[in-house]
């Protein structure tokens, strides 16, 4: 990126030089022409194309060709441009095709070994922050696939985001209030009554179970429904029982979401949808003051608009029910206001980004919409909803288990860790191989969760995947035990090589193989900005997965122990420059790698 924003500007400088007018009138104009710089489509072409002649034939009456070769001679005389690249080439109507000289890569290859950032530039201190609203599941309920896919997704962006400097607020908008908490306070109070008496820490069992009494007896008793729903009154109005009921039902589901995000080795800090009700009031009264607020049928609604400001199809936005109550989305309101308000009132985001499934999209959207008509996003402030597609079984059904019951996802965890233990005393039987159980148990443990992990991150979140232990466990493909085996025989080459610790020099390249890998090296820094800007992980699962078929076929074909200095030397820099930026790229993903495996 470095040196591609060096190319641009001496692109620029060019153009000026070569047609001063133009450049001129562009800008006055308030359209600055463009180079249009990018990385070549193929190989063949070098490592950069420009082409931006083309955009300029017609407002220049000159053909691109002949824009294109003004531009190279005015490059051929600029010495800065030839320390950077081989003399350009015209192709085609009159593309640039830019080739950087190898030398030039061989020292970037050398900077960045020697940078633990490996070239990703940090952004300026003191920014805004970003919000990550991730995981996100409903107390009492069965915390499903859907929130592991948001848990595991929302954890890698933030990771990425960290990474670049951002300071990131991880929050768990749990689902903490709501009318379920009736029934299932008022089944509290009748089986457990002994719990609201003690001010300790009370174990209430599996909740998923007492969930699904609660709402037995909901549907079949109407006694019980009258009272659950006198009890959504009380709780709401303060009543200290009631709280303390509450307050029991999230301690407890929140001591079994933490299992899971202390497993997967995920922070996030819980801000469920209780927080915001203080604020609830005052979007209501915000939107009628914004003149937004309709009454439908005794509801408060915001209808939509079309993008061309005409009214929707899409259904209005509800903002207080006819009953006076309020409802998921004007919790998601009131956050957004929270979100982007200047502290102390509010977090003064400049970015909130939402980890849900593409189900909730038009929620999204609507909600968006409002907050926006409100008038409660500061200039440049950026709402973004990630969805991501269904996590269905190999019949392309819902997940089940054999049983046809949802999945539990400790189970699906253990199931995971379980073949990978499996799969390593098979192959160390096969290779009389001995190792202590504490290496096993720590390889089977990494390998598993991050091969449940790396699924997820590594296809297109938007569309369906199908969740399959074969494949996901596979050292073939694009998989994490294939990325992890890819870094223990990097590790393994650096034991046998020597050198520790100390940057090995690089002197030069000469083998096709390796110039595709330093290549594809000194990417690394692109593909994170691009990730933090689209929010898309599976590009950076595809990058490592390229990384390390380039470094195998590398490895496969040219001698690295064996070969004479200069070569070897250089070479097993590349090996290190590999490894590490495989460990960084993983790690930010939330994937940690061994030695040995
Ligand atoms: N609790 C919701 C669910 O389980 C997800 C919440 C997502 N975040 C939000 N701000 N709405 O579907």
């Amino acid at each position: 990126l470095r040196i591609a924003h060096a190319l641009n500007s001496h692109l620029l400088g060019a153009l000026e030089s070569a047609f001063p007018e133009a450049v001129a009138s562009a800008r006055v104009a308030g359209a600055p022409l463009d180079p249009q710089l990018g990385p070549a489509s193929k190989p063949e072409f070098g490592d950069f194309q420009a082409n931006g002649a083309l955009a300029l034939a017609r407002p220049l009456r000159l053909a691109p060709r002949a824009i294109a070769t003004a531009i190279v001679d005015q490059l051929a005389a600029d010495p800065d441009f030839g320390a950077l690249c081989l003399p350009p080439q015209i192709a085609g109507p009159g593309f640039i095709n830019l080739t950087l000289k190898p030398e030039l890569l061989a020292a970037e290859v050398g900077r960045r070994l020697a940078d633990p950032r490996l070239g990703v530039e940090p952004v300026a201190p003191g920014g805004a922050p970003v919000v990550v609203d991730f995981s996100s599941p409903n107390i009492a309920k069965e915390m499903h696939v859907g929130h592991l896919r948001s848990t595991i997704i929302g954890d890698a962006l933030a990771r990425v985001l960290e990474f670049r400097g951002h300071p990131v607020l991880r929050l768990n908008h749990v689902g903490d209030w709501g009318t379920q908490f009736g029934m299932l306070i008022t089944h509290l109070k009748q089986v457990a009554p002994e719990a609201l008496d003690t001010a300790d820490a009370v174990d209430l069992g599996d909740l998923v179970a007492f969930y699904r009494q609660a709402k037995a007896r909901f549907d079949s008793d109407e006694a019980f429904q009258t009272t659950s729903r006198e009890e959504v009154v009380k709780l709401q109005s303060g009543d200290p029982v009631s709280r303390r009921a509450w307050q029991l039902l999230c301690d407890q589901s929140r001591r079994e979401f933490q299992r899971l995000y202390d497993r997967l080795d995920i922070r996030l800090d819980e801000r469920g949808e209780s927080f915001y009700n203080p604020y609830l009031e005052a979007v209501v009264a915000d939107l009628a003051a914004a003149g937004l607020l309709v009454s439908d049928g005794g509801a408060q609604c915001v209808f939509l608009e079309a993008d061309d400001g005409t009214a929707s199809q899409a259904p209005p936005v509800i903002v207080r029910k006819s009953d006076g109550g309020f409802n998921y989305a004007t919790t998601d309101l009131a956050a957004i206001r929270y979100r982007f308000a200047a502290p102390p009132e509010g977090d003064g985001a400049r970015r909130v980004i939402y980890v849900t499934d593409a189900g909730q999209a038009s929620h999204f959207a609507g909600v968006f919409q409002v907050a926006r008509r409100a008038g409660w996003i500061p200039e440049g402030g950026r709402l973004e909803h990630v969805p991501f597609g269904l996590v269905q079984g190999e019949d392309g059904k819902k997940l089940k288990t054999r049983a046809g019951d949802t999945v539990r996802l400790k189970e699906l965890l253990d199931e995971a860790v379980e073949r990978c233990d499996a799969d390593l005393r098979r192959r160390l039987e096969e290779e009389e191989r001995q190792e202590e159980e504490a290496f096993i148990s720590e390889v089977a443990t990494t390998v598993g969760l991050a091969a449940v992990k790396y699924a997820d991150l590594s296809t297109n979140r938007i569309t369906n995947y199908q969740f399959s232990f074969d494949r996901m466990l596979a050292l073939s493909g694009n998989t994490a035990p294939y990325l992890l085996y890819a870094v223990v025989r990097i590790a393994g080459i650096a034991r046998k090589g020597g050198g520790d610790g100390e940057v090995p020099e690089v002197l030069g390249f000469s083998e096709p193989q390796e110039w595709a890998l330093v290549r594809q090296l000194l990417q690394f820094d692109a593909v994170i900005q691009e990730v933090e800007e689209e929010l898309l992980p599976n590009r950076l699962c595809s990058y490592l997965f390229e990384l390390c078929q380039l470094f195998n076929r590398f490895y496969d074909q040219v001698p690295v122990l064996r070969a004479d200095e200069p070569a070897r030397a250089s070479r097993l820099a590349l090996c290190r420059l590999s490894a590490d930026t495989l460990k960084l790229g993983l790690g930010l993903l939330g994937i940690p790698t061994l030695e040995r495996m």
